[in-house]
């Protein structure tokens, strides 16, 4: 099969501003444009395990152009088609098809050189050019900068040395991930690098929970819907809880997370992005710009709620056993220095300075090797206030579920009067589990993989959001700088005792784990 043949099947659904039922909002008109995409650091963890299997199922799934190229760049270039194949094997989503991988490697391209070498940078340029004259392509170029935030402003330097950055036809775009500086100060630096060499419309930074479906669908839940606004405010909800909570460690990570912590390394991008889309105002349309303005208000409204010690809590993941088999603690992964002041679980309370959040508190928590792996948010209504007092001893707190994973979908936590005598109500509850009603989703990658390719640029965060939710957590993170080291808790437990009365102080406890 080739690639043109494979590109005939069903494309993905347009528009990632989401579909609801037969109406589509967002930008729909746009289509995946032929172009090269070059990833730096294609041999690394991320392009193995997520990029590169994501492309294998875009082209599975018939979604690139015939003439997409794919060019790896990295230092050491022995095997490198052995080893993505291993790595699509273990990690794509859809089957490995030999026919389908035999067209994608008849596409992928290596350039071998650091990030420094401008005359490799020179060879990447001549390589680009040459498959833009062999296709007939007009020069559309992605850069995947899948390198560590340190090497951000060599490649970029080295792009703009080559004149890679600009083109009189075509277009150029720079794709970066997180982390985005390691606090505010370094944020804008990196921020100011990138700038430097490319305009900020043609900067896509990945926040992978923006591809997940379930956090798509908070918008579309939100607001193609009647019965969920009016409560959406202080006057009807009580609180709201984000948990992303994981059952594995951080072993074989400890080059990135030593010294990062969960608090940089989830709550500053993918949890401050949740609740961006939970608390944000209807945006005037489902565009990038529009919804990237209202995301930004309300993350600018965003505050820590004090006092530091009482409303948040830090704690690390000591030894534990897991199915019968003992589990090292962080101090005994490979590569944690014994006494790393490293946090393997974080979590915080905030508030939203505006006329609709004022006095709901947002409950935000995270950790590795915790009882189970979930993600989800939960918006706690304020119970009935009225009728007799065995009524309100009856009412129950009506919970909204929007579960990001495992099993995407949303509940709706209700009381109802049980079978039989008397007026006995119990907690039941709603559910919609979106793998029973739509198809299987493509993954977050594929979904922001083709948007890169579109231009759009409604999944990804700006400087400004990146920049509001550094100056949420900073406070947070030089407080705890200041003093002794995170709480212990025991692998497989739901998180420190100290988390847990961050909610018990005011009355509330933490969804479950
Ligand atoms: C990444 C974090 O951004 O998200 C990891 O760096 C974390 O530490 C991962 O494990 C979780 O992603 P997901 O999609 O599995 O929830």
């Amino acid at each position: 099969m080739t690639v043109s043949e494979v590109q005939e099947r069903d494309p993905l659904p347009a528009g990632s501003g989401g579909r609801v039922g037969e109406a589509s909002i967002g930008n729909t008109g746009l289509v995946v444009e032929p172009a090269s995409m070059v990833i730096f650091g294609i041999t690394g963890d991320l392009a193995r395990k997520k990029l590169v299997p994501a492309i294998y199922d875009l082209v599975h799934g018939g979604q690139l152009p015939p003439d997409f190229d794919l060019v790896g760049f990295a230092r050491d270039s022995t095997d490198v088609e052995t080893r993505l194949r291993e790595a699509v094997i273990a990690h794509a989503r859809t089957p490995f098809d030999t026919s389908v991988w035999a067209a994608l490697t008849e596409r992928i391209h290596f350039v071998q050189g650091s990030f420094d070498d401008t005359a490799a940078f020179a060879g990447l340029a001549a390589r680009l050019v040459e498959l833009d004259v062999r296709r007939g392509k007009s020069g559309n170029y992605v850069f995947y900068l899948s390198v560590p935030p340190s090497s951000f402003a060599s490649v970029c330097d080295q792009l703009a040395i080559c004149g890679l950055n600009r083109s009189a036809h075509g277009w150029r775009r720079v794709v970066v991930e997180k982390p985005f500086g390691h606090d505010l100060a370094s944020s804008q630096s990196l921020g100011v690098a990138l700038e430097r060499v490319f305009p900020p419309s043609s900067i896509y930074r990945i926040d992978h929970y923006l591809g997940k479906e379930t956090v798509q669908n908070i918008l579309a839940l939100r607001f193609a819907n009647g019965m969920f606004e009016p409560l959406w405010n202080n006057r009807h909800i009580d609180h709201v809880q984000i948990t992303m909570a994981e059952s594995v460690g951080v072993s074989g990570r400890a080059g990135y997370y030593d010294g990062v912590g969960a608090a940089r390394d989830v709550i500053q991008n993918h949890l401050l992005q949740l609740l961006a889309l939970i608390a944000m105002e209807e945006p005037v349309a489902f565009d990038a710009d529009s919804i990237a303005a209202e995301k930004i208000k309300v993350l600018s409204a965003t505050e820590l709620l004090g006092p530091l010690a009482e409303t948040s809590a830090r704690g690390q993941y000591g030894a534990g056993v897991e199915n019968g088999v003992p589990i090292p603690g962080l101090a005994d992964e490979a590569g944690f220095p014994a006494d790393s002041a490293t946090e393997t679980f974080a979590a915080l309370t905030v508030g939203i300075a505006t006329r609709r959040w004022a006095g709901v508190p947002f409950f935000i928590r995270t950790g590795k090797r915790l009882a189970r792996r979930t993600a989800e948010i939960a918006v706690t209504l304020i119970p009935p206030a009225h009728g007799s007092p065995a009524a309100r001893a009856a009412a129950v707190s009506n919970v909204l579920v929007f579960r990001v994973q495992p099993d995407d979908g949303i509940e709706l936590h209700i009381g109802a009067k049980r079978p039989g005598g008397g007026m006995h109500i119990q907690p039941v509850s709603l559910g919609m589990d979106f793998r029973s009603v739509f198809d299987p989703a493509p993954e977050a990658y594929e979904r922001l993989i083709c948007d890169v390719l579109r231009g759009d640029a409604t999944l990804f965060p700006r400087r400004e959001e990146v920049e509001c939710s550094w100056r949420v957590i900073d406070p947070l993170l030089e407080h705890w700088a200041g003093f002794g080291r995170p709480d212990n808790y025991p692998s497989g437990s739901a998180g420190p005792e100290s988390a847990e009365r961050i909610l018990s102080r005011t009355g509330r406890e933490w969804r479950s784990l």
